[in-house]
Parts: C-alpha cells; sequence; structure tokens
C-alpha cells in the first residue's frame, strides 16, 4: 500500500457491524474492518463464519442491522436510487455461482460488467451486436477461456461458468472488488491461475480487492493481509505473517483443526504443531500474472 492510499479514506469500512437475518439467524457481531484503496485482503474462516454475509454487506446488497457500512466514502443506505445505481458501477462483485441468464452467450454476459457506464443506447445496441468483441475476448484469454466467447452460458462447466464471472468482473475495471469464494469450482491450477489474475488486476489498477477464500493455502500465497472469521466474528486481522499456526488450527478447530487447502500442501496441513513459529509458505509469488 501506499502512503496515499495509507491516508485516503477507506474503500470499505465496517464499523461494529451485526447482521440478524429475517429468520432471526444472526451472522455477523460487531465486525470492524477498514480497507484502505488499493488492499488486497482474504476472508478465510468455517463454513457458517459469515464471509458471504460480509461480502453481501460490503456490496450493499445486505443493509446491516447495527453499526455502519461505507462504501467508497459513502453511506449507500443513504443514497438516492441514481448515486447508488453509480457507486455500484464501481463495485465488481464475483459470486460463487455467477447469476448469469443460461441462454446469454458469454461475449454478452462480459459486456455486462459495463452495462453500468454505458448509456442506455450503447446498452441497448450491445445485446443486439456486441460493443467491444476485441475486449472480452481479451480478457477471457486471459482465463483461458478465449475459445468459449460465442458459447452459450448454459453450455458450460460450473467452472468455466465461475471463471466467466471473473472475466465479467476484469472487464468491469471496478474500484472495489469483492469475490466470494471466487474459484470454488476451479482446479489448483487454474484456481492459481484465476486468483493471479484478480491480484495482477488490483494491483495495476490501484483497485482493491476483498475475496473469501475457502482455501487458505491460496489465502496465505496472494493475500498480504488475512481476515480470519468465526462464527459471525473476526478472530485476527493480521499481516499474512503475523498469521501463526496455532492461529489457523484455532480458526479451524470445529473441522479438527485441519486446514481446507487446495493443492494438499504439507507445510499449511502442518498447521497447529504448536512451535508457535510463522505459517511457512513452500511457495513464493514469482510468478506474476501479465494483466494490464
Ligand atoms: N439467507 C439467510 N437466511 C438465514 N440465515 C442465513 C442466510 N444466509 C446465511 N445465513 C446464516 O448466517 C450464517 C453465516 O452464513 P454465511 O453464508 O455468511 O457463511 P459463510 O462463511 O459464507 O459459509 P460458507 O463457507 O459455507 O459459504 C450461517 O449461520 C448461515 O446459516
Ligand atoms: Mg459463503
Amino acid at each position: 500500500m501506499n502512503e496515499a492510499a495509507a491516508t485516503a479514506a477507506p474503500a470499505l469500512s465496517l464499523s461494529a457491524v451485526g447482521l440478524v437475518h429475517p429468520n432471526g439467524q444472526r451472522a455477523l457481531s460487531r465486525v470492524s474492518l477498514a480497507v484502505a484503496p488499493g488492499e488486497q485482503v482474504a476472508i478465510i474462516g468455517p463454513s457458517g463464519a459469515g464471509k458471504t454475509t460480509l461480502l453481501r454487506l460490503a456490496a450493499a446488497a445486505l443493509r446491516p442491522t447495527e453499526g455502519r457500512v461505507r462504501l467508497l466514502d459513502a453511506n449507500p443506505w443513504q443514497l438516492g436510487a441514481g448515486d447508488l445505481r453509480r457507486l455500484r458501477a464501481r463495485v465488481g462483485v464475483v459470486h460463487q455461482a455467477p447469476p448469469i441468464p443460461p441462454q446469454l452467450r458469454v461475449v454478452t454476459a462480459i459486456l455486462a460488467g459495463r452495462l453500468g457506464r454505458w448509456s442506455t443506447w450503447k446498452a441497448i445496441a450491445s445485446l443486439i451486436y456486441p460493443a467491444d468483441i476485441a475486449g472480452a475476448r481479451e480478457v477471457l484469454a486471459r482465463l483461458e477461456l478465449a475459445d468459449r466467447l460465442f458459447e452459450r452460458c448454459d453450455r458450460l462447466s460450473g467452472g468455466q461458468l465461475q471463471r466467466v464471472g471473473i472475466a465479467r468482473v476484469l472487464y468491469q475495471q471496478p474500484e472495489l472488488l469483492l469475490a466470494d469464494e471466487p474459484v470454488s469450482a476451479l482446479d489448483p491450477a487454474l484456481a492459481d491461475a484465476a486468483i493471479a489474475q484478480l491480484i495482477g488486476h488490483s494491483e495495476a489498477r490501484g483497485a482493491t480487492l476483498v475475496a473469501s477464500l475457502h482455501a487458505v493455502d491460496l489465502a496465505l500465497k496472494w493475500f498480504p493481509r488475512l481476515v480470519g472469521m468465526r462464527a459471525g466474528e473476526v478472530v485476527f486481522d493480521l499481516p499474512r505473517r503475523e498469521v501463526s499456526r496455532e492461529m489457523l488450527a484455532e480458526l479451524y478447530a470445529t473441522e479438527g483443526g485441519v486446514l481446507p487447502t487446495q493443492a494438499n500442501d504439507p507445510a499449511v496441513l502442518a498447521a497447529g504443531h504448536g512451535d508457535g513459529s510463522p505459517t511457512v509458505l513452500p511457495f513464493t509469488r514469482s510468478t506474476r500474472p501479465g494483466c494490464r
């Protein structure tokens, strides 16, 4: 993070946020989190910890029951419809299962990433004849899917559809990128490459990235800051190097201390051995994605 980013207003801030779902289920309690512009933060924790709920609050898709959410220096719940639409166009969301209409062609699904920024006429015209085929092909190529440009989305596998969701948000070029388990349906090599693209996009454009990840090894490899959540609360919020094996084992205690990983990584799986040393990574971030 550069100095300017450190002094700028947070891209995302949650202050003592709580959320109770309409059925009375409490999903979050007293969650406070500030993410500076350009930061990359991974949210990890066991199933039911509240990761998706937190990201939905951050995207202003859910309204907090308690506390305050600020998004790109605005309170989304005090904005009129037009201002809220403009704010949402600056935020990109990657869903675990992208909500893409099945009959849509891949190219149209990707170009939809910029609908919020295009004039109504350009948006309508693009439904008939895609406005920027080259741009859509370029982002798809980064996810090794360029050959599926004109495929219907209902003819794609779950993992391919997930990559279309990522391509769409890369095409959107948002200031704040929120991703909920964006690579859960991908094999280890593709998952690694897709996270590399999201990180590369954040670094190249100064965009803020907040992603929940099932795989602890991916979070440790790519994200400078990790937020551990359990039972609706933040249990740690630390630079990667300060996250110890004990903290990780404790976070996943309900899963028997076994850390979910995507690459069966022995160093990460050895967490909880009790010597208190920081988590040792068997890999380094030597490869950089060719992102623009
Ligand atoms: N729409 C909903 N209505 C009621 N309760 C919900 C709803 N969505 C989530 N919850 C509850 O809120 C809590 C947090 O759920 P959330 O989906 O945020 O967890 P998560 O960390 O994303 O889990 P996972 O790793 O399984 O995706 C859970 O107890 C869950 O049962
Ligand atoms: Mg979830």
